[in-house]
């Protein structure tokens, strides 16, 4: 059966997380490895991808409305409307019912699939939503990076934590991780390639194990931060049930493992947490913020919070502001609670009222507002080491970057510094970004 995408054009749209996006990418070195071209807009692609989230119903509203968009475009055009991501794999052949104009539907473990389904004869929607229990390993043509300087790099998929919320093991099956020599080889290209930060993602990566060998996440940090590569090594997400010592000592060893770290909290109670099925209390989080901030000093810590759980009661989530104030994150991601198909707790009521729920959203929000701001105010005056991303919104001379700790930092330079290391003096501070000036470059400019 022939996989021959030449002269086909392709535009991918991905809602999501950083795996989703890096799954664009692998999608688009697929569609590129059998000969179809990327196109810059919708309307100049014959084959159109949506890589889907399901893991609240706001991104699953959002994707609905893009594709009925889609839909509307494709009138009188041989176009083919492919869904992929976390909402094929849930929904399959039901995301298909009812709606018109979809033409594929395929998870996260049928992507390599992808040239023979679109290469071949359609008689009505093709949906693809085998599961493997195996780590699919895509060809190492990577397309459209979306960072010059920084690069997502996949390590393990899936998992097998189900918290009670949440649809992610439903959508992407047990956790499965990806053999040490492929991370090796594809951490040696990006190095050749001149990237200068890597981001090891997975949906718990510290429960990465090589198939192989047995090595463990720890290792493949201390590993990874000895040999050539990108400076900075970033890792997310990390739970926070088994984040053993050996992690914290292997950031400790090297000064390329930067000194953040995502570890999602949920709620600062642990009657909550414990509705949750998240495995820890709310002293044992304390215990491992504090022993992170003894080892690493400086270390920045974001989290997830989630208002609203199943029989949250306004004590419950005083305890998350607690939480908040005592533990001072650099960043937060909110969300109020939404009962997801599939999931333990889309079975007991969702009695939290709306209102309940949009005030307390708020609440956590105007205080991480407030703690945010402290934190970078603090930081004016000081010269920070920063990666710069790209070039900023403004105009020409504007450019954007990230600190070690994950702050945004705006400032002005007079040539493309995107992928370089630069000293900036902080000058200026708002809750969400920061604003500097070139101090000095740790490379030539
Ligand atoms: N594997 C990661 C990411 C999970 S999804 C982790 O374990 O942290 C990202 C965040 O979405 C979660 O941390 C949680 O805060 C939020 N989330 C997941 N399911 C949700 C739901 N049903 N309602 C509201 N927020 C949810
Ligand atoms: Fe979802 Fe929990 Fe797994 Fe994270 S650890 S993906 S929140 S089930
Ligand atoms: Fe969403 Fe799937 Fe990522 S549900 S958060 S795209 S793993």
């Amino acid at each position: 059966m022939t996989t021959d995408l030449r002269g086909r054009t392709f535009f991918i749209r991905t809602f999501g997380c950083q795996m989703n996006e890096n799954d664009s990418e692998k999608i688009a070195g697929i569609l590129a490895a059998a000969g179809a071209f990327p196109a810059g807009r919708e309307e100049d692609a014959d084959i159109l991808i949506v890589n889907t989230c399901a893991v609240r119903a706001k991104s699953v509203e959002k994707m609905a409305s893009y594709i009925g968009r889609l839909g509307r475009l494709k009138a009188g055009r041989k176009v083919r409307i492919g869904v992929t991501g976390c909402v094929a794999q849930v929904e399959g052949k039901a995301l298909t019912v009812g709606r018109k104009g979809i033409d594929f539907v395929v998870g996260p473990d049928g992507y390599l699939r992808l040239p023979r389904i679109l290469a071949g004869a359609f008689s009505g929607p093709v949906v693809d939503t085998a599961q493997s229990p195996d780590w699919q390993e895509a060809p190492p043509l990577l397309l459209a990076r979306s960072s010059p300087a920084s690069a997502f790099v996949t390590i393990m998929e899936g998992c097998d934590n189900f918290c009670a919320y949440c649809i992610v093991p439903l959508a992407r099956g047990r956790e499965k991780s990806r053999p040490l020599p492929s991370i090796r080889a594809e951490v040696d290209d990006l190095g050749r390639r001149g990237y200068r930060e890597i981001q090891f993602l997975g949906q718990n990566v510290n429960s990465y194990r090589d198939p192989a060998s047995g090595t463990g996440f720890a290792s493949l940090l201390e590993e990874t931060a000895r040999r050539p590569g990108p400076e900075w090594i970033r890792f997310v997400t990390s739970h926070p049930r088994n984040f053993g010592p050996e992690i914290i000592e292997a950031m400790a060893a090297s000064p390329r493992i930067c000194r953040q770290l995502h570890l999602p909290l949920q709620s600062g109670s642990s009657g909550v947490l414990d509705r949750m099925n998240r495995g820890y209390t709310r002293a044992e989080y304390l215990d491992l913020a504090a022993r992170l901030r003894k080892r690493l000093p400086g270390i920045a810590l974001s989290t997830d919070i989630i208002v609203g759980f199943p029989g949250e009661t306004e004590a419950e989530f005083q305890d998350t502001l607690t939480a908040l104030e005592e533990i001072r994150f650099a960043a937060i991601f909110s969300f109020r609670y939404s009962p997801r198909p599939g999931t333990a707790s889309s079975r007991i009521p969702d009695d939290v009222p709306l209102e309940a729920k949009r005030r307390r959203l708020i609440e956590v929000q105007a205080l991480q507002k407030r703690l945010q701001t402290d934190f970078h105010r603090g930081l004016v005056g000081r010269v920070l080491r920063v990666l710069a991303t790209g070039p900023g919104k403004k105009d020409a001379s504007a450019f954007s970057g990230r600190t070690e700790g994950g702050q945004v930092v705006n400032f002005r330079a007079a040539a493309d510094v995107t992928g370089r290391f630069l000293d900036i003096e902080i000058t200026g501070a708002g809750p969400y970004s920061l604003r500097g000036r070139i101090a000095g470059a740790a490379d030539p400019i």
